[in-house]
């Protein structure tokens, strides 16, 4: 198992995806705050073959996001804050598959067929690949009117590359180029304040 923290040194290499993300987000990366992690791996092929990585999240402030590399994939967790929870709710006659009765085996673990598609109410983890051609989508966490969003936006997830919109449990909305929600992988809580990404049964 790996194990993964909120500062240290940039692997230039190893974190492509995020530098795209960047370049193609643009103005999304000034939606909150987003703690830099770097993930520490016994060696980057155990990474590749997918090793289960490990989680600190006593640093994650409830509105705010971290990202961690799991399986060469970026997986956020989320701390959504009561307000953002509550708001769930309202996007699901706009959503194209608000069950996450989709492809439930390969997009949606049991633990997280519920609306907030979470253990935790509050704790949200998915993978951030666009589920219509895989760019990452971009922060857009604050609610209301906004360039490329409905003035009714409670919040939630843009993909630059074709405009997909996802809600902040990372369900897709419909009539998007993206075909499904995103990816939660599997996971399990050690503490309330570590999780195990990539891994959800008790050894
Ligand atoms: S890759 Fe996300 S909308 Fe096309």
């Amino acid at each position: 198992m790996s194990e993964a923290t909120l500062s240290g040194p940039v692997d230039k290499e190893k974190r492509t995806w995020l530098i795209a993300s960047c370049a193609m987000g643009g103005a999304g990366a000034v939606a909150v705050a987003v703690p830099f992690v770097q993930t520490f791996t016994p060696s980057e092929r155990a990474k590749a073959a997918g090793a289960a990585v490990e989680v600190d999240i006593s640093n994650l402030k409830p509105g705010e996001k971290l990202t961690v590399e799991w399986r060469g994939k970026p997986v956020w967790v989320v701390r959504r804050t009561p307000e953002q929870v509550a708001a769930l709710k309202k996007n699901d006659t706009q959503l194209a598959d608000p069950q996450s009765a989709r492809k439930p085996d390969e997009l949606t673990p049991v633990y997280a067929r519920n609306e907030g598609r979470s253990i935790k109410p509050e704790i949200l983890v998915v993978v951030g690949i666009c589920s219509h051609l895989g760019c990452s989508p971009s922060d857009k966490f604050q609610p209301g009117a906004q360039p490329s969003l409905p003035d009714d936006w409670n919040g939630g997830f843009l993909c630059p590359c074709h405009g997909s919109t996802f809600d902040l449990a990372g369900r897709v909305f419909k009539n998007k180029p993206a075909p499904d929600n995103l990816e939660v992988p599997q996971h399990m809580y050690l503490s309330d304040t570590r999780l195990i990404i990539g891994e959800d049964k008790k050894a």
